[in-house]
C-alpha cells in the first residue's frame, strides 16, 4: 500500500502506550520555563475551527499552588464543606509542584458554536498531557470542584465571565509507574457504516 505520508512508528507507538501518571506520584524536579516552552507550544498546536484561539494557559508554580491550596480550604469552609471537600480542594494544589490551567475562552462566532470551542480546549488538555509525556515528564489532567466552583475559580484563576476551566494539568517527575488500567474495547465501541 502506498501511504500519503511517511509513517512515524515511534509516534504511533507513543500514542498506543501513553498513559497519565497518578498526580500523587508526581514529584520534583519539574520542567523549568525553558523546558516547558516546547510543551506549551505543542499543546497549543491543536485543531481550532475558525482560528479563534478559544483558550489560554495559566502556569501555577509552587508559591501559587501553596496560595491556592489555602484559598481552596477557605472557600470550602466558607461554603460549609466537610473534611473531604476541604481535603479534595487542597489536595491537588498541595501535592503539585507545577500545574498548567487550561482555560476555555470561547469567542462569539456565527459559524463556530461554543461547544466546538470548548472541545478545542479539551484537545489542548490532552495535547499538554501528551507533550509532557513525550518530553519525559509525568502528567495528569484533573478538574474537581476547584475547577467548577465559580466562587473559587473566578478569583483563583482570574476567570472572566464565559471562561471555564477545561483542565488543570499537573506535570512532574514520575515516582512509581502505575499499573495499566483496562482500555476500551474498540470493536464494541466502533461501528463501520459501509453503505
Ligand atoms: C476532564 C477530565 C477531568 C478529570 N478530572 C480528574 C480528577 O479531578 N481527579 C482524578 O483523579 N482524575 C481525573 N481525571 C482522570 C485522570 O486524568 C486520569 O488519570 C486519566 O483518565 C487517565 O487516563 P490515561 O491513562 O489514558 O492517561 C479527569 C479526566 C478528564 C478527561
Amino acid at each position: 500500500m502506498t501511504l500519503p505520508l511517511a509513517p512515524n512508528p515511534a509516534a504511533l507507538d507513543f500514542l498506543l502506550t501513553r498513559r497519565s501518571r497518578p498526580p500523587k506520584t508526581l514529584r520534583l524536579p519539574v520542567p523549568d520555563a525553558a523546558a516547558l516552552q516546547p510543551i506549551l507550544t505543542a499543546a497549543l498546536r491543536v485543531p481550532d475551527h475558525g482560528k479563534l484561539e478559544p483558550w489560554r494557559l495559566l502556569v501555577l508554580t509552587r508559591p501559587a499552588l501553596a496560595r491556592l491550596a489555602d484559598l481552596a480550604e477557605a472557600r470550602a469552609r466558607a461554603t460549609g464543606g466537610d473534611d473531604e471537600r476541604i481535603a479534595k480542594g487542597r489536595g491537588q494544589f498541595d501535592q503539585s509542584h507545577l500545574a498548567v490551567v487550561v482555560i476555555s475562552n470561547p469567542k462569539p462566532h456565527d459559524k463556530v458554536p461554543q461547544s466546538e470551542q470548548v472541545l478545542s480546549a479539551g484537545a489542548v488538555c490532552l495535547g499538554l498531557v501528551n507533550a509532557a509525556l513525550a518530553a519525559g515528564w509525568g502528567a495528569a489532567w484533573l478538574t474537581g470542584w476547584v475547577a467548577h466552583d465559580r466562587g473559587f475559580a473566578e478569583p483563583a484563576f482570574g476567570l472572566a465571565p464565559g471562561e471555564t476551566v477545561a483542565g488543570i494539568v499537573h506535570i512532574g517527575s514520575e515516582g512509581a509507574a502505575p499499573p495499566e488500567r483496562p482500555r476500551p474495547d474498540v470493536a464494541a465501541l466502533t461501528t463501520w457504516m459501509e453503505a
